[in-house]
């Protein structure tokens, strides 16, 4: 199986960032957890702080990946073509937010990505993220 991870804008900073909010880890050592605990999943991992370059790496892997683990960051909640972009690619996509968006503010409710997904993990901190690739892995 092969499962591709996406990580949108400011989450190359998770450890350094509002770590009250999102924890002290960063993603990079936190990666070799899980990739320790899915020894049989090939994980790609994707992080970029520009909506076009995710669409395009979406474009680029939805048609093979088994699965795509996305948190998209704020582009959750502004981006249709990201939505659209998961729409096109055949590759069951799961959302993850680290925080839970629905006890922050009112714009972090509304998730565009939503709706193209098979299922949304939220304010499980990074251990959603093990969870959404179980669930991918674990499916077809
Ligand atoms: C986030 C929640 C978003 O509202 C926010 O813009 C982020 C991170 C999360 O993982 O909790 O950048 O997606």
């Amino acid at each position: 199986k092969q499962i591709l991870i996406i990580n949108g804008p400011n989450l190359n900073l998770l450890g350094k960032r509002e770590p009250d909010i999102y924890g002290n880890r960063s993603f990079v050592d936190y990666l070799k957890t899980v990739e320790a605990l899915f020894p049989d999943v090939q994980l790609r991992y994707f992080q970029s702080n520009h909506e076009g370059e995710l669409i395009d790496k979406i474009h680029e892997l939805g048609f093979d990946a088994d699965g795509i683990v996305i948190n998209a960051g704020a582009y959750t909640h502004t981006s249709i073509a990201i939505a659209d972009a998961l729409a096109a690619v055949t590759a069951p996509a799961v959302e993850v937010h680290i925080s839970n968006v629905h006890a922050r503010e009112t714009f972090r409710h509304h998730s565009y990505l939503s709706a193209k997904c098979k299922g949304v993990v939220v304010g499980l901190g990074l251990m959603g993220y093990e969870l959404a690739i179980r669930s991918l892995s674990e499916e077809r």
